[in-house]
């Protein structure tokens, strides 16, 4: 007996010495880590740039950041600024943009201080992985989102939905004199819906009003919000330490994608319950090539980010435009009838119907000129390097393409590059692309966004609806330029509050 407790005796004071030196190793290891990250921050730079940065004087003379960053990189002789105090270097020239994205695309990967900081919500999704791993998904969603079959199916799928769900919507609302609606919220629900039943075959039903918000909406929502909300602490340190007490805003993080977590698994379930070989859903075709749960839920997160708020961001910055400029609006409209006919506003444009309208394509892709969803993107650089336009970049440093600053850029788009002009993008009243490393709102390079052409359709699909059926009347001033929330995708503080008035449609 007095041997064991001689031994328990000595068991705790040895348990409590190591979990002294434990917690005191983590102290100087996280004070060491910050100092490192300090010294390699340069926060003593005193440049103008970076005083203002951090004073946050510049938002006593911008709206919001990318306006400011704008500013400076119209006033760079090269297009490119260093913003020290960040370890971070931006670009608007197009021919630096093509060295990252693609000749040097090895050198540029999006590399581990990204895939941290969204890491517990994406998982090992192809947003969030280089090398072998996104090599791998990249051919598979590839494969899937590039037939033709799946470009069918997405046209059905939005179809359907703004039939009937956002054309009776709309239809209650101009009945009802007066009534406000946040048309940014509508295309919110719209395009959950849409990339839901898309994604996974199955209905969160978020447009319908009568319904609450789903949970998973919801939950998503919160989670992309405090994942990005990560990026702009000073130092990752905070939000790791956060995270390691599970304190704050990392707790309700973690409740969050506990939930994401928890529904996703419910919808494999469920896909599996009901059987996928039949169905023509991304999960189910994914399903076909693996069983593995984990891998799953990471794609259907993925997806859900890429599809969800890009096209209604994309959307609510073009309606925002057309009430500026009634006549584009017009030329659309016209357009449209040449095309479909004015016998009927509610008959929907068909495919082929779509693809015969030049002038609507040019439209959209001014307004995301203008007002790109992604507005900027970083990439880490590998090895040292030196960019086109004879830039330094130091290993580990972040590196940014900022599609915002660029389609403000005089030196891309002549001295009208501030006014929306669709004309811009036709020839002989054709549609004419214009490079992506000049234009790079779907990114460019080997991994340019994949689902574009389905983004396309859509936002084509909805804005004919509205378009020709409605009269959509923006309620806020339009004379300033909208504000936005930080976040990984560009949403309008506020929202944008319209009126709806159905349209007297002139038969021909
Ligand atoms: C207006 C709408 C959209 C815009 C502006 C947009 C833009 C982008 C951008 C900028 C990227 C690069 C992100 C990065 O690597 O950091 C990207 C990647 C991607 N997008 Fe989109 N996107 C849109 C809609 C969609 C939709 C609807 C889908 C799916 C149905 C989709 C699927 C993807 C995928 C899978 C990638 C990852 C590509 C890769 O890493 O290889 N996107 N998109």
């Amino acid at each position: 007996m007095a041997a064991f407790e001689y031994y328990s005796f000595w068991l705790q004071v040895l348990e409590k010495g190591f979990g002294f030196f434990f917690f005191g190793f983590t102290i100087l290891f996280s004070i060491f880590s910050i100092l490192v990250y300090i010294l390699r921050l340069k926060p003593w730079c005193n440049c103008d740039l970076c005083r203002s940065y951090s004073t946050s004087s510049w938002s006593l003379e911008f709206n919001n950041l990318c306006d400011w960053y704008s500013h400076l990189l119209q006033k760079s002789s090269t297009g490119t600024i260093h913003v020290h105090v960040l370890g971070n270097i931006i670009t608007t020239n197009p021919k630096n943009v093509e060295y990252i994205l693609k000749t040097r695309f090895e050198n540029f990967p999006k590399g581990k201080a990204f895939s941290v900081i969204l890491g517990d919500l994406l998982g090992r999704g192809i947003f969030n992985v280089d090398g072998d791993s996104w090599k791998f998904q990249r051919k598979m969603a590839s494969l899937e989102l590039g037939s033709v079959s799946m470009r069918f199916y997405a046209f059905e799928i939005v179809a359907n939905e703004i039939k009937t769900r956002l054309i009776p919507l709309l239809s209650s609302v101009s009945s009802k004199e007066g009534t406000i609606l946040d048309l940014q919220d509508v295309l919110r629900r719209f395009s959950f819906d849409t990339i839901c039943k898309f994604s996974f075959g199955l209905d969160p039903a978020c447009l319908d009003l009568s319904l609450p918000v789903s949970e998973f909406a919801n939950a998503f929502d919160l989670a992309t919000q405090l994942s990005a909300g990560r990026a702009m602490t000073p130092s990752p340190l905070i939000w790791k330490l956060k995270r390691f007490f599970n304190i704050g805003s990392e707790k309700k993080l973690k409740e969050a994608i506990k939930l994401v977590n928890s529904l996703a698994e419910e919808v494999i379930k469920q896909r599996r319950n009901k059987g996928f070989s039949s169905h023509h859903d991304l999960l189910s075709r994914f399903m076909a090539n693996t069983d593995d749960n984990k891998y799953l839920r990471d794609i259907i997160v993925s997806f859900l980010l890429a599809g969800r708020d890009t096209v209604a961001s994309a959307l609510t910055c073009f309606f925002w435009l057309l009430a500026k400029h009634p006549e584009v609006k017009e030329a659309i409209l016209d357009e449209s009838n040449q095309i479909i006919g004015t016998s009927s506003s509610e008959k929907l444009a068909s495919l082929e119907e779509m693809q015969k309208m030049h002038y609507l394509q040019a439209a959209m892709y001014e307004s995301m000129r203008l007002y790109p969803p992604v507005q900027f993107d970083s990439k880490y650089c590998q090895e040292d390097d030196v960019l086109p336009d004879g830039t330094f970049v130091k290993k580990g440093t972040r590196m940014t393409y900022h599609p915002y600053a660029m389609g403000r850029m005089q030196s891309i788009w002549g001295p009208d590059c501030h006014e929306f002009k669709p004309e811009r993008w036709l020839q002989d009243g054709r549609f004419k692309p214009e490079s992506p490393f000049k234009c790079p709102v779907f990114q460019g390079g080997l991994r340019v966004c994949l689902g574009k052409d389905i983004a396309l359709v859509e936002m084509k699909s909805i804005a004919l609806s509205l378009i020709r059926q409605f009269d959509v009347q923006v309620i806020v001033p339009t004379s300033h330029s909208p504000r936005f929330m930080p976040g990984l995708t560009a949403s309008v503080r506020g929202g944008l509050q319209v009126q709806i008035q159905e349209r007297r449609y002139k038969s021909s």
